[in-house]
């Protein structure tokens, strides 16, 4: 039986041996070819004969690629002997962390930005029991709080946001699915950045499973921000960052320089997509691939068209597209961006009046 990734890929992690390990089965998330998108691609771009697959991490048990990093994090603070676990987020972080200490029997303290959270992440939180703080600020503002008050108390708190280390650590396993499922590394990796600690963690395992010798190339790192909140790519912080897909409001990412470390030595890119691009391929990957993500995750796919676009990807090359969040986090977006919404409409409960709306 499956029983987490942490069980899964133990060589690669150096667990303390009395450590409980506290899991949610996470992880084995599907690897989906893409091949209308690739279609469509090609249409418009020309770029011919991508092989483009969508590493859905929305099918992780609280519905993001997060439960990776926090299931490490919560083994080592349960192990360690924190009463609280404590973060900031824009809402997935908050999600993940408030299940896994519900698991690990510990206290879970969530600051978040005040009315920017998706509303299927805020339920979780609730009902996994969290304490919730909103402020009226943003992300940014959040995390300082989080820093202070988890420097503070640090023998009763464990910061469970990716400045823990043990969170990068447990996300690198993305990275080895990846590997393991192509057989290789892909040539192109594509991926939302917000706080900047998942394209280091993919990064990073890419490299340690090199190291392994599970894979002899590493992909070229290309991360994408939202237009409005996009430091790294204007390399100054921002301070009202702005964007629909509020996972990746995040105007001052903590992990910052490693994102660009990881961009600089794999010969990738970070770049900006505008909400407009956001939506639309939010809009494609529903309607072309039958896969439903969160607002946030389609700024992936939203930069490989933009990439290839500007003739930044090659003919025939493996992309891999990293879907972060699952769709239903946010329906209200789901409803929004649907195209045929205008077009809903009551009838009565009869056979035929229906059969000849359908243009039967
Ligand atoms: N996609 C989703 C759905 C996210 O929730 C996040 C981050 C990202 C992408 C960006 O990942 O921060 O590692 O660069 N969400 C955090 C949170 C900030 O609080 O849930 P990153």
């Amino acid at each position: 039986m499956y029983t987490g990734l942490l069980n899964h890929y133990q060589s690669f992690f150096n667990l303390p041996k009395t450590a409980e390990v506290i899991t949610l089965h996470e992880g084995q998330t599907p690897l989906i070819p893409a091949p209308r998108l690739a279609a469509l691609l090609a249409q418009e771009t020309g770029i011919e004969g991508l092989r483009i697959y969508l590493k859905y991490d929305g099918l992780n048990p609280t519905g993001s690629f997060k439960d990776r990093g926090m299931t490490c994090a919560m083994t080592y603070a349960k192990h360690d002997g924190a009463r609280f676990v404590l973060c900031a987020s824009t809402g997935n972080t908050s999600a993940s962390a408030a299940a896994y200490a519900a698991r690990a029997d510990l206290e879970t303290l969530i600051i978040i930005p005040k009315g920017k959270i998706a509303l299927g992440k805020l339920a979780q939180a609730l009902l996994y029991g969290a304490t919730i703080v909103e402020i009226e600020g943003n992300f940014d503002q959040a995390l300082n709080i989080v820093r202070a008050i988890g420097e503070q108390h640090a023998d009763q708190v464990a910061v469970v946001n990716s400045i823990n280390p043990h969170r990068i650590s447990g996300q690198r396993s993305a990275a080895f699915e990846v590997v393991d499922a192509l057989g290789k590394a892909p040539d192109y990796l594509m991926i939302p950045v917000g706080n900047a600690g998942n394209i280091t963690a993919y990064w990073q395992g890419f490299k340690d499973y090199q190291a392994a010798g599970k894979t002899a190339a590493l992909p070229k790192m290309m991360g994408y921000q939202a237009a409005g909140a996009a430091p790294i790519v204007h390399n100054q912080p921002i301070e009202h960052p702005e964007t629909l897909a509020t996972a990746i409001r995040i105007g001052n990412p903590a992990s910052w320089k490693l994102a660009v470390e990881a961009r600089d030595a794999s010969g990738g890119r970070i770049d900006a997509v505008s909400d407009e691009q956001i939506i639309q391929a939010y809009q494609r990957l529903g309607q072309l691939e039958g896969v439903f993500c969160e607002p946030a995750s389609a700024a992936s796919v939203a930069g490989l068209f933009k990439a290839a676009q500007a003739r930044q990807i090659e003919a025939g090359q493996t992309v891999v597209c990293v879907l972060t969040g699952n769709g239903l986090k946010d329906p209200a977006n789901g409803i929004k961006a649907s195209v045929k919404q205008a077009k809903r409409v009551s009838l009565p409960p009869d056979a035929q009046t229906v059969a000849q709306y359908f243009g039967f």
